[in-house]
């Protein structure tokens, strides 16, 4: 199950392999994308990550070729979004980008301004790639999930994830985290394709419905979501802008997540 604190890497020849199976499905048309996420639903959390790790580790770059390759646009659609939320001057904010990876979506949130910006993810060879950018100040090697980062309650100004609510990647129990790390007033950007939200078994029929349990439950409520039609290629997506209305862990009980 995707968002397990397994702490395990595979070994190189087991990353690599699995990583090649993985590969060799984005080849070829858009539809390939959805070949991937179907291989990626038959791994554990483990086998996911290692799939990041080697996709990186070389810091050759191709990890950034792919996706970029695909027309991916998401981390300037989030930088942007953020920029508009976040007003002022950009250096009073305190930002994680979770879900970072080698660090593509930091890049542009310091080019729109914002300069203290930490990382959290769970692929521990993203990080050298991710500290070549000079744009992120503390490095969390951690799932976002349910569980407790180590992370002091509203220490962000704000949270963002882009690219990460994929399959095998973030469980819906992250909502939660994000709320708790984040200041009350502050504003969190979670963003999906509408692929996964309808296909990803995480996500399908529980994504939004979490989402307003938590408006319901008044822990944030919805500032803005947008529909953008190149998320990647001709694939959409909805970026959901929230903003975090109390502090502390959430205590209550979820139906959807439970
Ligand atoms: C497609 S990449 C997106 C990276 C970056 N945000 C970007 O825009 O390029 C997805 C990232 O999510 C990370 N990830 C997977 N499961 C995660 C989890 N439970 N918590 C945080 N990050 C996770 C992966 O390691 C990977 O780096």
């Amino acid at each position: 199950m995707s968002g397990n604190r397994d702490n395990t890497r595979l070994d190189e020849s087991e990353r690599k392999k699995i990583f090649q199976q993985f590969h060799a499905k984005s080849q070829g048309d858009e539809h390939d994308i959805w070949e991937c996420q179907k291989f990626r639903a038959s791994l554990n959390s483990t086998e996911v990550i290692g799939i990041f790790d080697e996709w990186v580790k070389n810091g050759d770059g191709s990890y950034e070729k792919d996706m970029l390759g695909i027309g991916y646009q998401g981390h300037y659609q989030t930088a942007e979004l953020l920029s508009k939320h976040l007003p002022g001057k950009k250096d009073q904010y305190k930002i994680i980008d979770c879900g970072a990876g080698s660090g593509l979506s930091g890049v542009e949130l310091k080019k729109v301004g914002f300069s203290h910006i930490d990382w959290l993810d769970p692929s521990g060879l993203s990080v050298e790639p991710a500290k070549k950018r000079k744009v992120y100040e503390r490095f969390i090697v951690d799932y976002l999930s349910e569980k407790a980062l180590d992370v002091k309650p509203d220490t962000y100004d704000a949270s963002t994830c882009v690219a990460a609510f994929f399959e095998g990647l973030i469980p819906l129990g992250g909502f939660n985290e994000m709320i708790r790390i984040t200041k009350p007033g502050g504003i969190i950007i979670l963003s999906i394709s509408e692929t996964s939200l309808n296909t990803c078994k995480e996500y399908k029929g529980r994504f939004l419905p979490r989402l307003e349990e938590l408006i319901e439950a008044k822990e944030w409520e919805l500032v803005e979501k947008t529909h953008e039609p190149h998320y990647y290629r001709n694939v959409p997506a909805f970026f959901f802008v929230m903003r975090v209305l109390r502090s502390g862990p959430i205590q209550h009980e979820s139906k959807v997540t439970k």
